[in-house]
Parts: structure tokens; C-alpha cells; sequence
């Protein structure tokens, strides 16, 4: 037997002396002759020295070798190519999403050719061009080697470099990431034509299983086979939006569930489906729950298709899946299931199909596979949605050729209107961030009673062609916490300003909390900014008949729609339909009596000249209290600019809630609360410890690549396994011992 033993790097970060041969004896785990697989003792990665293997490709020729290291906040990363035939350099890259664009690389490589020192690279990508060389090189090279078709090396990181902008901090952030992988063709780094790839690690834990999704029922929610084209009424012809409606009282029978639609299914798994001849078009799809009703008045039917549907149908609220591109299976814990069912029999699936070219005869057939467990599990899954902006009224157009436009955060505060509304605490599944074109960073954070708890999901270079739901490295909310949202756009290449709305050239700032246990109140948030006429008109006297009374008073008897932010005519309504209950108000009243003449409450058959006029005996504190805002004259509550409000819809659809009056709709108008200071970065790792390293391999090392005393201690270019010089060093002071063995 050959074999070479060499000390090695414990898991808890200590450097070992070389010791016994048994180690090598266990460590074969042949699974089979051809196929290599993990341990199996034809790489050069010991279990001893790292402790998780992930089978890239799942072809047993890639694989991941890892090893976190807390206590020295290093972390082991390793690559083992069985199929390199071309040879060259090779990296892994941690990726914010699942495309290059933000990217941080680890590139192995011959400096300069093919019999050059090895080095270990630390770059970034801010866009799809070869990734350049980060100012802080925080990697060391560990190992390296290349022999007959197969490459394998082993490197040091920091486990938070701090570099904020190029790497990203693994440091308690216990999330399946984006990572990716590419093989060159020569040292010379360059372009990796088609040998790459992305994959989901999490490395600070063992690989994730494959599902074994065999016991479960599954309804495939597709496309009817509908052309992608505009259509009518619809905006953009590159950009349709398409819905259809799926019925589950066809789906359920048909996928063997028992029990129809008015009872509750737990879905498990869903899969996305894509169409191969219209994949590319595919951008994102949403699936949602409808209010039966609704829909039944409305008389849909089974895979009927809406062919312009920018906007989800009426009725149709509850958010069931999400997906866009580069988005992957949604698995859910063993116990937890996400509802379908529960009496609404009606779906739609809103696909957004980008076709910049304009290619015709595209006919899409994707959807979404959702496996159901036969039975019910525990606990419901849910989705907080944060609309951090959407649409005109909830944000100003982001002007031209910017590279760096930060939106003021959307804040949701953890007060008894917000996410104190919560009764349990929440599990975070992942999120799911969304801008477009133009977005260019997003991050969402977590703080609890002042302090910043932590990061949910962060994205240095957002990519609208590589949009997920990622785990969150902040497992658990509490009712009560404030959550942070940030949205970044980089409007460089814009010569006319931005708006906000639907279409891929507007703008959107987005989010899904996916978490468990579901919420009956408050998993919804927009974001609202009150607009400085506004704000300054609770302190400023209005006109004419108005001059006894704040201006606020004044915009609220005779421009209702203004004062409530509302644009479109369907949820416009007059004071008169406030007070009198009707119109898109019917929800929001009946309303106190001192905003309102008695009236409208007993015979709801107020004008808007009794309203208006009732409205000049009201005076500020009444009315702008009530809805949270500043009062006129407010001496303790000067104007600040940056005052944001804040509506907390709510899931009341009228009527008596929490105690009884309408204060519960509109309590939702409140004050930014002040974010937390995010703690300053603090590094984690050493990489000097890298000096410490010596390489552990397993038994079954090809013999001409192991290195002998005399090659590695004579000569001044490293030996062609070693990369680091430090690590000779060590060799050629003697503090560590080769054993050859026979
Ligand atoms: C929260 O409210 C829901 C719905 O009312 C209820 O089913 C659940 O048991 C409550 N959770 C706790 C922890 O009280
Ligand atoms: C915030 O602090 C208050 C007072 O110390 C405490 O009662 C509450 O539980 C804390 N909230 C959270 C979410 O930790
Ligand atoms: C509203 O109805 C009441 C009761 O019928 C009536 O007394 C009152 O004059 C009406 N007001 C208007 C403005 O029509």
C-alpha cells in the first residue's frame, strides 16, 4: 500500500502531530469502481480534515470538500474535478443569486503557465465579465494539484473578511447559498466557456438529502398552452403579463387527494415546471389563492386564460408560490405544510414573460409541480409580504444616470399595529427579493427592541435574470421586531426617469418572508411615504373657510382621494362616501363622530357640502391624531422630512376588530421608528493558520504526485502539489514530519 500521512487541521481549528496510520484505514468509502465518489481514496481530502463533502453534480466527478473552523472563524474550501481533461485553472465562487453578476471567486491557478507556482485568487464580478482581482486577496492557497484529467485544491478563508463589497461573510449564516463552479481550459484565467455551473451549498453544514418525494400526491399547475403575446389592454408587448385559473376541484381528484377543495391540503414540496421551447421567456411566476366568490360571480373556468393581467385578479390575495429565474424547488420542514384548499377552490398562476426581442410563436406550458402530503401536517406556512413599492403612488422615479439611488428604507415596525400584531413567534423559511432592471442591491435586516439582530438575505449585484427564494441566515422572528427592507437601483445606463410599477423597465423594491407558523393578522406591509404636502399641512392653517383648521382638514373634505394617497378611480371616494360608508370606503367606516356629521351614520345620506362643512369645525389635533399623523400646531413634533408613514393593511375587512372602531384601519399611519446602527463589521478568521496546514490525504494519492523531502525542501518554486510557500517552510524547518509509508 502507498500511502502518505501528514498532520493535519483538527475541525476544532488545532493543529495536530501526525500520528497513527489507522486514520487512512478509515477512510475508504468505495462506492463503487467507476464513479468516484467523496471519500473514497481517490482525492486528496481526508474526512479527518474535511468534514462535509457535497457531490456537486450529482455525476460523482465535481465535488466540494469543506470544513468550518468557528473557533479560528476560518472555513476549509475545497474542489476535486475527476473530469478536467483540458486542464487549467479552476474556481468556486459564493454568489448573492444564481448568476456571475456579484459573485466572489476563488480561482486556482498556475501564475502564468503551465509549470508556474500556484496560486489561489480572491476576485469579484460586478457584472458578466471576467471577475477582477479583489484589493484584499483574503484566501490562501492550501494545496493544489493537477494530474491526468483530475484537479483538486484546498484553500483558507476567512469566514467574514469584511470586505463587504466583494466577499461574503459565512459567518453564522447557516443558509443553503448560491455557490458556483467553472473549469478553464489553460492557467491563463479567461473566459470559461461552458464548463460551469451553479449548485446550493451551506457551509457551515452537511449537504442537504435529496426529497424523497415517492409517497406524495402531486397536481401540475401549468400554462393551458398559451402564446406569449400582449395582450389586449396590456402595456408592453415585451413584457406580457398572463394569468390562468386553475380550479381545484379538477386538480385535487385528478392528483388522487381525498377530500375536495373546501377542505385543507398541505403542500410540501413545489417544483417549478418549465417549458422547454419557452423557457427562456419564462421571468417570474406567482401563484395565488381566490376568494371563492369572487371568482365564481365572475364566472371563471378551469385553465381559463386571462391574457393581460398585469394586476392578479380581483379576489385573488393569498400568495402561494413563488418563483422567477434561477429559482428552485421550495421543500418544507417535515411538519409544516403550506395551505391549499381551506374553501377557496380557485388558483391563478400569474406568469410575466420577458421577450425583449419580440419572438413570436412562443407557446409556454410551465407552471408549478406541488407535491401534497396525504396528510395534514402540524403547522401552516405563510408569507409576509413587504411592498417596499410597487407603484407611483408609493414612490417618486428614480432619476437618470445614477449609479447608486438608495430608497428610503421601508421599515416595519414591531408595534402593536405591526408585527406586534403576531402571536407566535416565526420561523423564516427564506425570502425572495424582486426589483428590476435597474435594482441593484437589496437586503433585508431584523433588529429587536433597538438592536440589529441580523441580516435575512443580502445581495450585492441584484440580477433580474437570476431572482430566488434563498434561505435567511435570521431564523426566527418575534412579534415585535422591526424589519428593515433596502433597495438600491443604478440608473446609469437610464437617460429618462424611472418610475415605478409593473413593467420590467419600471422599477419595483419587493419582498417575501417565507415562515411558519401562518399569521392570522399582519403578514402583509406597504410601504407609504407621506408626501410633504402632507405632512406639513397638519401644521399649516387652511384656506378660505378652511383658515380655522389645518390644511389636513382641508385636503380631507375635499380630496379624499389625495389625502388617502389613492390614484385609481376603483378605490377613490368622496368625504360624503367616507362618512356615508359607501364606495371604496365601505370597509373604513363608520367613522367617528367628530370627523363626520352624525348623519351620515344614521341615514348615510350625507353631501359633500355637509361633510365639507363639518369638516371646518374640526380641528387638526382630532383629525391628524387619528390617523397618527403630525397635529397642527404640533410644537413637539417638528417636520422632518424624512418622516415616513406607514400603513399596516389590515386584514379586517370591516366591521368590529380589535376594539371595535375604525382607529384599526388607519392606526396604520405611524412615524418611522428609528433603525438600529448595524454594528460595524467584525472580521472572523486567521488566515495566517493557513501556516499550519498540512495536507492529510487519504490513502490512494496517485504516487507521482506526493511529494518527497528531498523535491519540497530544495527548491525555490514550491513543489507542484504545494501552492503556499509557508507550507514548505514548514517542510524545511521540520516541525512537521512526511511519513512515506509502504
Ligand atoms: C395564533 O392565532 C391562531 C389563529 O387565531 C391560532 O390558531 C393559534 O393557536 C395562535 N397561536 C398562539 C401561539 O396563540
Ligand atoms: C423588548 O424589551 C421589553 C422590555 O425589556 C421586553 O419585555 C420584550 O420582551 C423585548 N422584546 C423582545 C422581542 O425581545
Ligand atoms: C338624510 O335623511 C334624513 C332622514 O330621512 C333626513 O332627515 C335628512 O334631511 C337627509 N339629509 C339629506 C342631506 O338628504
Amino acid at each position: 500500500m502507498m500511502a502518505s500521512l501528514r498532520s493535519f487541521v483538527s475541525t476544532d481549528g488545532l493543529l495536530r502531530a501526525p500520528s497513527v496510520l489507522l486514520l487512512l484505514l478509515l477512510s475508504s468509502d468505495n462506492k463503487g469502481a467507476w464513479a468516484a465518489s467523496c471519500f473514497d481514496g481517490t482525492s486528496p481530502f481526508h474526512p479527518d480534515q474535511w468534514s462535509y463533502c457535497q457531490d456537486i453534480t450529482d455525476q460523482g466527478e465535481l465535488f466540494l470538500y469543506y470544513n468550518p473552523i468557528p473557533v479560528d472563524g476560518n472555513l476549509l474550501l475545497g474542489l476535486h474535478a475527476t473530469n478536467h481533461d483540458t486542464g487549467g485553472w479552476s474556481s468556486l465562487a459564493l454568489g448573492g443569486n444564481g448568476g456571475m453578476k456579484g459573485a466572489s471567486q476563488i480561482v486556482v491557478r498556475r501564475e502564468n503557465d503551465q509549470d508556474d507556482e500556484w496560486i489561489a485568487e480572491d476576485r469579484h464580478s460586478d457584472d458578466y465579465a471576467t471577475p477582477m482581482l479583489d484589493d484584499k486577496q483574503n484566501v490562501r492557497l492550501l494545496f493544489a494539484e493537477q494530474d491526468a484529467g483530475k484537479t483538486a485544491w484546498g484553500v483558507l478563508l476567512m469566514m467574514n473578511s469584511c470586505d463587504v463589497d466583494h466577499d461574503y461573510s459565512v459567518w453564522n449564516e447557516d443558509a443553503s447559498r448560491w455557490m458556483h463552479w467553472a473549469l478553464g481550459s489553460s492557467h491563463t484565467f479567461g473566459y470559461h466557456g461552458v464548463n460551469r455551473g451553479q449548485f446550493h451549498a451551506n457551509l457551515l453544514a452537511p449537504p442537504k438529502e435529496t426529497p424523497d418525494l415517492s409517497d406524495l400526491l402531486s397536481m401540475d399547475i401549468v400554462m393551458p398552452d398559451v402564446p406569449v403575446v400582449l395582450g389586449e389592454g396590456g402595456q408592453d408587448a415585451s413584457n406580457p403579463y398572463i394569468c390562468s385559473f386553475f380550479d381545484l376541484n379538477t386538480l385535487l381528484p385528478a392528483a388522487g387527494a381525498t377530500g375536495g377543495a373546501d377542505d385543507k391540503h398541505h403542500a410540501v414540496h413545489m417544483s417549478p415546471i418549465l417549458h422547454d421551447a419557452s423557457a427562456e421567456y419564462t421571468h417570474h411566476m406567482l401563484l395565488y389563492s381566490c376568494d371563492t366568490e369572487t371568482i365564481t360571480e365572475a364566472g371563471a373556468v378551469h385553465n381559463q386564460v386571462i391574457g393581460e393581467c398585469e394586476n392578479m385578479p380581483p379576489g385573488c390575495t393569498q400568495i402561494k408560490f413563488a418563483w422567477a429565474v434561477g429559482g428552485q424547488d421550495i421543500a418544507l420542514p417535515p411538519d409544516v405544510g403550506v395551505p391549499f384548499g381551506e374553501g377557496d377552490n380557485w388558483l391563478v398562476l400569474q406568469m410575466h414573460y420577458y421577450n425583449p426581442s419580440l419572438d413570436e410563436n412562443i407557446v409556454d406550458r410551465s407552471g408549478v409541480r406541488v407535491y401534497m402530503s396525504p396528510t395534514l401536517r402540524d403547522q401552516d406556512a405563510g408569507f409576509l409580504e413587504l411592498n417596499g413599492g410597487t407603484d407611483p403612488s408609493m414612490r417618486g422615479n428614480l432619476p437618470p444616470g445614477l449609479p447608486n439611488i438608495a430608497l428610503n428604507p421601508f421599515v416595519i415596525p414591531g408595534n402593536s399595529d405591526c408585527t406586534g400584531q403576531w402571536n407566535d413567534t416565526l420561523n423564516v423559511l427564506g425570502a425572495f427579493h424582486h426589483m428590476h432592471l435597474v435594482g441593484s442591491h437589496m437586503r433585508i435586516d431584523v433588529e429587536r427592541n433597538g438592536t440589529f439582530v441580523g441580516t435575512v438575505r443580502q445581495e450585492h449585484h441584484y440580477d433580474f435574470n437570476h431572482q430566488s427564494f434563498e434561505e435567511s441566515s435570521v431564523k426566527i422572528l418575534l412579534p415585535g421586531d422591526q424589519i428593515n427592507m433596502y433597495c438600491s437601483y443604478d440608473t446609469s445606463s437610464r437617460t429618462l426617469e424611472t418610475a415605478f410599477g409593473d413593467l420590467s423597465q419600471q422599477e419595483m423594491c419587493y419582498g417575501l418572508i417565507f415562515y411558519y407558523p401562518r399569521q392570522p393578522q399582519r403578514e402583509s406591509f406597504g410601504y407609504f411615504e407621506l408626501p410633504e404636502e402632507i405632512v406639513p399641512v397638519c401644521q399649516t392653517a387652511g384656506f378660505g373657510p378652511f383658515s380655522q383648521v389645518s390644511l389636513c382638514a382641508q385636503v380631507w373634505a375635499t380630496n379624499m382621494p389625495a389625502f388617502y394617497q389613492i390614484e385609481d378611480s376603483e378605490g377613490s371616494f368622496s368625504a360624503a362616501d367616507y362618512c356615508n360608508g359607501q364606495a371604496g370606503s365601505a370597509d373604513i367606516q363608520p367613522s367617528a363622530p367628530f370627523i363626520c356629521p352624525e348623519e351620515c351614520h344614521s341615514f348615510q345620506n350625507c353631501t359633500d357640502f355637509e361633510t365639507a362643512t363639518h369638516a371646518q369645525n374640526i380641528h387638526c389635533p382630532d383629525l391628524c391624531n387619528e390617523f397618527g399623523l403630525s397635529t397642527y400646531p404640533d410644537l413637539g413634533r417638528p417636520y422632518d422630512e424624512s418622516n415616513i408613514g406607514l400603513w399596516c393593511e389590515s386584514n379586517d375587512n370591516g366591521g368590529d376588530n380589535d376594539d371595535g372602531d375604525e382607529e384599526d384601519y388607519f392606526e396604520g399611519f405611524i412615524r418611522r421608528p428609528n433603525i438600529a446602527i448595524r454594528p460595524d463589521c467584525e472580521p472572523r478568521g486567521d488566515l495566517s493558520k493557513a501556516n499550519d496546514f498540512v495536507l492529510l490525504t487519504s490513502d490512494g494519492v496517485a504516487p507521482t504526485l506526493a511529494p518527497t523531502l528531498e523535491s519540497s525542501a530544495s527548491v525555490s518554486r514550491p513543489f507542484q502539489m504545494m501552492g503556499i510557500s509557508v507550507f514548505l517552510e514548514t517542510i524545511v524547518l521540520g516541525t512537521v514530519s512526511w511519513i512515506l509509508s509502504v
